[in-house]
């Protein structure tokens, strides 16, 4: 969580910093400041608490001058959301100004240590012993890279961070320690940048490097020089990164998410775009490398992701296991490392994470690590921890998505896993060749297929008028679409606060049941599939107890239809295929409602879109 930006070139700091901010405010928006260094040798911060709008107007009444500086907007861990607590933090003596992401989690302890020696704290934040380290070591004449060394071994938990001195006029220094969130450092013609990600940045450039874990560097407009925590130089591979910098804007959309929603059509068109030999009916998955005889000794393929990525690891559970005949555990990222699971080097690790920085599934791969599996990632940012660290990847081609709520990073995680569990059918044997020139051909039709779902449609408003303050919502799906309504119900309270359950519905005379009545809507996911009579049998059993169905129905079914009091209609879609469009109605339906009840579509309370804190 947290975005940092820095800054150092001829231009004004503060603005280029506060641009960078403004697209980072997905990662955490409790409170929001910048430091720059004024020409007069003195660090000046202006912070403000709330959304970085708050920020802005103070630097408009209140101009920052200076072509040198950091900022940041923060999600709260270690106190308040108050101003004292907001970033940047100043040293002691003033001599070093830090934003940081990450926590410092021996923090209490330096504190202390520090009080003792009469050391006072401005704030209740762990960053501010971070700050007072740093300056003491300035104090005692260090430059400050040397000062920042000294203070990283003190330092215990992930964390990121960029420094500014006075005393360095002409330097940032970064350091990155564990995995708190990745920083990037970007390199542009006389002018140098710092973020936490990549949009911060994407404007001035695309040649970025990436810091790794216990590496530091110092930054000037000249360039970049990069050490390991113990001195060593490190010379960094220089990464383009293929997004074009209009998509980090929201354009003619009011909200990302309405954006990306829409975007979809051509995510999923991008996510298959050669990976499918669609003249001899083939995969072609080359960044996930593994003979036919490794993919037949594959004895497990363990899933490990969080929130909506472990809601798309439950939809691959199915495919892999019916393509590939393989056994597949989903496990939270946060579960996975405390549960002492069963791994041998013929096990596979796959984590799914759109930023690809989520600590907990990064935990995951790291135990998998150790326990000798294979590591495979599915990840939408390239170059984050989860790209590199996996021995085999694939890139979700989903594109910069901004909105926290994820989307289309969502429905191409789904085609993925798809195109992995035809991959591994295709080395294992395990997929005749007339079920995979049919899953090929499935794959050609599914952009135009999810097209005739990803537009809005008055349907959305019209639910969203009649249910917007309902307290509570239940999703009902079986098998495929289990995964789908357990998405449709997140989707639903992570944006517009509205309590809501997803539930297999065979589940459902086993106690939620009981919660029908005629003020709790039940969405059913009830397409053409192998539980469809089960799920009319349920639609039955809610509408028998005066409950109010929302169904997702197949096109053109009637017999559905007459169960259901409002529909929401999908086009007809291959077995594995139909989660992809499934979802899209029900993010759109959990849009609308955010929308009618007044809440922030993009920018949810207390959520951010880079979990990078346990
Ligand atoms: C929900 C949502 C989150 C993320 C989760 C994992 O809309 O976006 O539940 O899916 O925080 O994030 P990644 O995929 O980046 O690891």
């Amino acid at each position: 969580m947290c975005g940092i930006v820095g800054y150092v070139g001829p231009r004004q700091a503060a603005l280029i910093v506060l641009g960078g901010l403004k697209k980072l405010e997905y990662r955490g928006y409790d409170s929001a400041g910048v430091a720059v260094l004024h020409a007069n040798g003195g660090i000046e911060v202006e912070r403000a608490v709330g959304k970085l709008s708050n920020l802005q107007e103070r630097l408009y009444q209140k101009p920052l001058v200076g072509t040198i500086g950091i900022g940041h907007t923060r999600w709260a861990t270690h106190g308040g959301v108050t101003e004292f607590n907001a970033h940047p933090h100043v040293g002691r003596n003033g001599r070093v100004a830090v934003v940081h992401n990450g926590i410092i989690e021996n923090y209490a302890e330096l504190r202390q240590e520090m009080a003792a020696e009469g050391i006072s704290f401005n704030s209740e934040t762990d960053t501010e012993v971070a700050a007072h380290l740093v300056d003491g070591y300035l104090a005692g004449g260090a430059d400050l890279l040397t000062a920042v060394q000294r203070t990283l071994p003190a330092i215990q938990g992930a964390s990121a961070f960029v420094f500014l001195s006075p005393q360095e006029p002409e330097s940032l220094v970064v350091a990155r320690l564990g995995n708190a969130g990745g920083i990037v450092i970007g390199i542009g013609d006389g002018e140098m940048f710092v973020a936490s990600d990549i949009p911060a940045i994407l404007e001035y450039t695309r040649n970025v490097i990436f810091l790794e874990n216990r590496q530091m560097a110092r930054v000037t407009r000249a360039g970049v020089a990069i050490f390991t925590f113990e001195g060593k130089p490190v010379q960094a591979r220089v990464h383009t990164i293929p997004w074009d910098p209009v998509s980090a804007e929201k354009g003619p959309y009011r909200h990302f998410m309405q954006k990306e929603i829409s975007e979809q059509p051509r995510a999923i068109t991008d996510t298959i775009r050669g990976r499918v030999d669609f003249h001899r009916g083939r995969v072609v998955l080359d960044s996930v490398p593994l003979t036919p005889s490794e993919a037949q000794k594959l004895d497990r393929v363990i899933i490990a992701a969080c929130g909506s990525s472990y809601h798309a690891g439950l939809v691959g559970k199915f495919m892999l296991e019916t393509l590939a005949r393989v056994p597949v555990e989903v496990d939270y990222g946060s579960e996975f490392r405390y549960r002492n699971p069963l791994i041998t080097p013929t096990t596979a690790l796959l984590a799914i994470t759109q930023s690809g920085e989520t600590v907990d599934t990064l935990a995951a791969m790291e135990a998998g690590r150790e326990y000798g599996a294979k590591l495979w990632s599915i990840v939408n940012v390239i170059g984050s921890q989860a790209h590199r660290l996996a021995d085999g990847y694939i890139l979700m081609q989903a594109g910069l998505e901004i909105g926290v709520a994820t989307t289309k990073a969502f429905t191409a995680s789904l085609v993925d896993l798809y195109l992995l569990a035809l991959h591994l059918g295709q080395l294992r044997e395990t997929l005749p060749a007339e079920v995979l020139r049919r899953a090929v051909n499935d794959l050609a039709r599914l952009p135009d297929l999810v097209g005739r779902v990803s537009e809005p449609l008055p349907i959305y408003d019209e639910l969203a008028e009649i249910f917007f303050k309902r307290e509570h919502f239940l999703f009902l799906g079986r098998g495929l679409n289990y995964p789908v309504a357990l998405e449709g119900a997140l989707k639903l309270k992570e944006i517009s606060y509205i309590h809501a359950e997803g539930y297999p519905a065979g589940e459902m005379k086993h106690g939620p049941i009981a919660l029908i009545d005629e003020v709790m809507p039940v969405v059913t996911v009830a397409p053409r599939d192998n539980v469809y009579d089960k799920m009319i049998s349920q639609m039955e059993q809610v509408k028998a107890r005066n409950g109010t169905v929302i169904g997702l129905l197949q096109e053109g079914d009637e017999i559905a239809r007459s169960k259901a009091d409002y529909v929401l209609e999908v086009p007809a879609a291959p077995q594995f295929l139909a989660p992809v469009l499934n979802i899209i109605p029900l993010q759109w339906l959990a849009y609308a409602m955010a929308v009618r009840r007044g809440a922030d579509v993009d920018q949810p309370r207390n959520l951010a879109k880079s979990v990078t804190v346990e």
